[in-house]
């Protein structure tokens, strides 16, 4: 990568057009729009009928066969994407309850995605399935994906997990290359005269970074997983502390939607006069000062104490 902004799967990376425009615009590397899970399942059950209505014995081999999918369209975004531009092209695939994606993940690695992220976004809704459970599950959508592509395999999760560090070097051990901290899920909200459910803010705020960059320090050093902070990056100070924390680069989304492309040249020129003020001259003179490893006294400070008697002084 040329620099370490990425531009984060979302509307913005959709298009040829909207990867072009992005690159253009100076990201070092584009996430494309996740194909969901939905999507292809959607896709096998139009090919399901259409193959059983024109030939009924045909079904139960496209059962075991685990598809014979067409949302090539997905697929021919990939590979113009790659052939258009000179940064690397992330492919994302939702995955988690089937295995259907897997040919998929084949597939985008044949028309030449530089790397693939996972989606991953499991969502405990039941008592009776614990969080070693749902770790598995997810261990073992990676392990899966790792058989079958040879590219690099990141791992976008969410920030709901209790042990992360111990669940970041499963990770890795089962194949990943990288790790992207965090998803940020949709959210709802409530309307409280109609009693109905509507939709929450799609775009992050400033604030939301600070727990991110606590975890990136936290799991930075535990293995050689490229790291990408996504979350509440907003401004050139937000991508320092990330760097300063120990990841690797960040994925920048709502702050485009909010300020435009353009907001990444912003960024860039004012990481790049930080770096200068403080005689950096490359991102590894920097990255990591503020690390678990370097810094784990202050990391272990989670509790308000000491704060609140400043304050009450
Ligand atoms: C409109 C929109 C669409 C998104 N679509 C996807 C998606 O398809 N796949 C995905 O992994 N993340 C998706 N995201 C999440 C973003 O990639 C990103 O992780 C999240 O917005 C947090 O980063 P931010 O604070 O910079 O916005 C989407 C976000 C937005 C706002």
């Amino acid at each position: 990568m040329p620099n370490p902004l990425i531009v984060s799967s979302s509307g913005l990376s959709a298009s040829v057009e909207g990867v072009k425009k992005a690159v253009e615009a100076g990201a070092g590397a584009v996430v494309l729009k996740s194909l969901f899970e939905e999507d292809i399942a959607a896709a096998v059950e139009q090919t399901r009928t259409e193959v059983s209505e024109s030939h009924p014995e045909a079904e139960s081999y496209l059962q075991q066969m685990g598809m014979i999918l067409e949302p090539d369209e997905y697929l021919s975004f990939v590979e113009s994407s790659v052939r258009l531009v000179d940064v690397p092209i992330i492919a994302s695939l939702n995955c988690y309850s089937t295995n259907w994606w897997a040919d998929y993940a084949r597939r985008i690695e044949k028309v030449g995605a530089n790397a693939i992220e996972l989606n991953v976004a499991p969502l405990a809704t039941s008592s009776k399935i614990g969080a070693s459970q749902l770790e598995d599950e997810l261990v073992a959508v990676v392990e899966l994906a790792r058989r079958v592509v040879k590219i690099p395999i990141a791992v976008k999760i969410g920030q709901y997990f209790s042990a992360l560090p111990h669940l970041v070097v499963r990770l890795h051990q089962a194949g990943a290359d990288g790790l992207t901290l965090f998803n940020r899920y949709y959210r709802f909200d409530i309307d409280i005269e109609k009693i109905e459910f509507k939709p929450g803010n799609p775009l992050s705020v400033r604030e939301e970074f600070t727990p991110v960059f606590r975890w990136i320090g936290i799991v930075s050093n535990l293995t050689n997983l490229d790291i990408a902070s996504s979350t509440g990056i907003h401004g050139a100070p937000d991508v320092i502390k990330s760097l300063l924390a120990g990841g690797d680069a960040v994925q920048l989304c709502s702050v485009l939607y909010r300020e435009g492309l353009s907001a990444m040249a912003a960024i860039k020129e004012n990481l790049e006069t930080w770096m200068k003020r403080h005689n950096y001259s490359t991102i590894s003179d920097f990255q990591g000062l503020l690390s678990f490893k370097k810094r784990g006294a202050y990391y272990q400070r989670i509790q308000y104490v000491k704060a609140l008697k400043e304050l009450s002084t």
